[in-house]
């Protein structure tokens, strides 16, 4: 499956049509619906258990909708598996960071790197200088994407010795390796120290004005209005209010489902 042609992708890069999921007997998402331009920062908060990150994996395809269509750059990709949909550029981060433990910062970003030909027997016999070149390719590129986060320092330290907010940049420096156009970040700030909540936010800043767009999961509603211009809350596996997100503080049924009454 070929990438899709970014100069004639449409506006509305992601739409996300009356997604319901389902576990058990239980609607953890109720007929969702949301939409996403190229080049946009969207927000999603909500109380725990709200939804937002079935919602997630119903989007990046871990999580089969029940019912609905995930729209992404004109095509539906609602039936296809993960990879297929990062394929596309559609890519998300997880709540809790799924790296591997035993492989340095570096190997976990190459690990990321789709249609690895060293993995495929035949490819491997038939054509090793042709794998070398792609492997080294791979490490130039795992190597760009540590210095465009600032760190190479820790290239070859094994992931199980980083702490909780590093291995949040090892997260996004594994989902860059996929040359994604839309990331879905679930909590990249839970549990990480300020100063690289502010770094973290800075490369998403940054990454954003070279086109990728985002949809940021994060319950602290005031960091969601320092990056975005558009939030949705959740509750319950519905959508009870979006707009800019001043307005969002203000909602009242927000204050009182969302802060027990204080924004
Ligand atoms: N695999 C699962 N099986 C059964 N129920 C689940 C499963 N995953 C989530 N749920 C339930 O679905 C609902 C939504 O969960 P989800 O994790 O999407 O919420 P969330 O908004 O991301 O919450 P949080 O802010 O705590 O991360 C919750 O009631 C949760 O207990
Ligand atoms: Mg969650």
């Amino acid at each position: 499956m070929s990438r899709p042609d970014l100069s004639s992708a449409p506006a509305c890069l992601l739409e996300v049509q009356q997604v319901t999921c389902v576990y058990g007997g239980f609607k953890a998402v109720d007929a969702v619906s949301l939409s996403l331009q190229s080049n946009e920062m969207l927000g999603i908060a909500g109380t725990n258990g709200a939804g937002k990150s079935t919602l997630f994996a119903a989007i990046a395809g871990q999580q089969r909708a029940h019912s609905g269509s995930i729209i992404f750059a004109g095509q539906d990709l609602t039936k296809l598996q993960p990879y297929q949909r990062a394929r596309q550029g559609l890519v998300r981060t997880f709540q809790v960071p799924r790296e591997f433990k035993s492989l340095t910062v570096h190997e976990n970003l190459m690990a990321a790197a789709p249609n690895k030909e060293g993995e495929q027997l035949f490819a491997a016999l038939i054509n090793t200088a042709g794998r070398r070149e792609r492997e080294q390719a791979l490490t130039e590129k795992a190597d760009s994407v540590l210095e465009f986060l600032n760190f190479l320092k820790v290239r070859d330290v094994p992931a199980l010795n980083l702490s909780g907010g590093q291995k949040k940049l090892v997260e996004l420096g594994r989902v860059l390796m996929l040359e994604p156009r839309c990331i879905l970040l679930d909590e990249p700030f839970a549990g990480v120290n300020p100063v690289l909540i502010e770094q973290l936010s800075e490369h998403i800043v940054k990454l954003n004005a070279r086109g990728i767009a985002f949809i940021l999961i994060e319950h602290h509603l005031q960091a969601l209005k320092a990056l975005t211009r558009r939030m949705i809350v959740m509750d319950r596996g519905v959508i009870l209010a979006q707009g800019d997100p001043q307005t969002i503080l203000d909602d009242p049924r927000v204050q009182v489902a969302y802060m027990g009454g204080v924004a």
